[in-house]
């Protein structure tokens, strides 16, 4: 069972209205998908994306939902295909479900025993357990200093370790790259809050096996060229990451010019296309945390299409 998370923030702000068409591009459980279905009702409709092919031949939550399995990089080109621009509203809510984080034989969890696969498309590209036996020492360090946001001691620690280890045996399950992890950790006086740096390795692997953040690079420009003027764009981020990228795109996007600040007239031409609607961006509240320990660390944008 997946709980949406901000949605009443999320509908406060979108606002959708009878008619409209919308865009889910992290289709997930259904959970915004099928409350701004309802809203848009019959006249409207929302076409949900999502990579995971397990997700995409699911049953839609309402009528007027419609599934596609794509990742959301290619937004553009699935528009294309439907026949869709001139969006209402386009939402992407990142990262992963409960229900895929509760399946053990997915790997995302270091607190069940399973494959390391974190693939968010099981059809397609290398499992975590390929990566870590892949990737240079050098490269697994980066993604631990980056995307699993380790001080840069514990980063090098750790992938010594794992290169360590991956010499005697491949390191195939999560419980295998937990241990590993809990090794170094350990030693810290940290070592209280041991869950939330697992928590932290295990999901700076899944952005890396899925290049999520590549991802969202890719879909952030062709999602604001398919909003019709008045359009909205909202994205729910998970990582630091994530959110600095969605941030510093609606930043530059609602500027006029980019050029440097020491040029006399604008040579870029660049026009402001987006205006924003969130100033800071919107956490959830004790309350939701409360209920839903996943909550924790999204972090809501919208921006609305001049
Ligand atoms: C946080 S869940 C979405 C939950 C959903 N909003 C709900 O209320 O149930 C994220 C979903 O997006 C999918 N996903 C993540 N990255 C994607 C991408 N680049 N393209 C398409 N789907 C993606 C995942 O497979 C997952 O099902």
């Amino acid at each position: 069972m997946h709980l949406p998370v901000l949605l009443n923030e999320l509908l406060n702000i979108v606002q959708p209205q009878p008619g409209m068409v919308v865009i889910d591009a992290t289709y997930g459980g259904g959970g915004h998908a099928a409350a701004i279905a309802r809203l848009v009702g019959e006249q409207g409709k929302v076409i949900g994306i999502d990579q995971d092919p397990q997700v995409a031949k699911s049953q839609p939550a309402e009528p007027n939902i419609s599934l596609v399995q794509a990742n959301f990089a290619d937004i553009g080109q699935i528009a294309q295909e439907w026949n869709l621009d001139q969006l209402d509203l386009i939402i992407a809510d990142l990262g992963f479900s409960s229900i895929q984080l509760d399946d053990p034989k997915r790997g995302f969890s270091f607190q069940t025993e399973g494959p390391l696969d974190m693939r968010l498309n099981q059809a397609q590209g290398r499992t975590a357990a390929e990566l870590i036996k892949q990737a240079e020492a050098a490269e697994l360090e980066r993604m631990l200093r980056t995307y699993a946001e380790l001080v840069p001691k514990l980063a090098r620690q750790l992938t010594k370790l794992i290169v360590q280890a991956r010499a005697q045996a491949a390191i195939t399950t999560t419980e295998q790259l937990a241990a590993i992890a809990r090794q170094i950790f350990a030693k810290y006086p940290f070592a209280k809050k041991e869950n939330k740096y697992l928590a932290q390795v295990f999901q700076g692997f899944r952005l890396a096996v899925n290049q999520e953040l590549e991802a969202l690079n890719k879909f952030l420009p062709q999602a604001l060229a398919l909003l019709k003027p008045g359009g909205k764009l909202a994205v729910i981020s998970f990582h630091s990451l994530e959110d600095r990228l969605v941030k510093r795109f609606f930043q530059q996007e609602s500027r006029d010019c980019l050029c440097p600040p020491n040029y006399p007239v604008c040579r870029c031409g660049h026009q402001a296309q987006l205006q924003v609607l969130t100033k800071k961006a919107i956490q959830p509240t004790a309350a939701e945390i409360m209920q839903n320990s996943r909550a924790r660390s999204a972090r809501l944008r919208v921006a609305k299409k001049r």
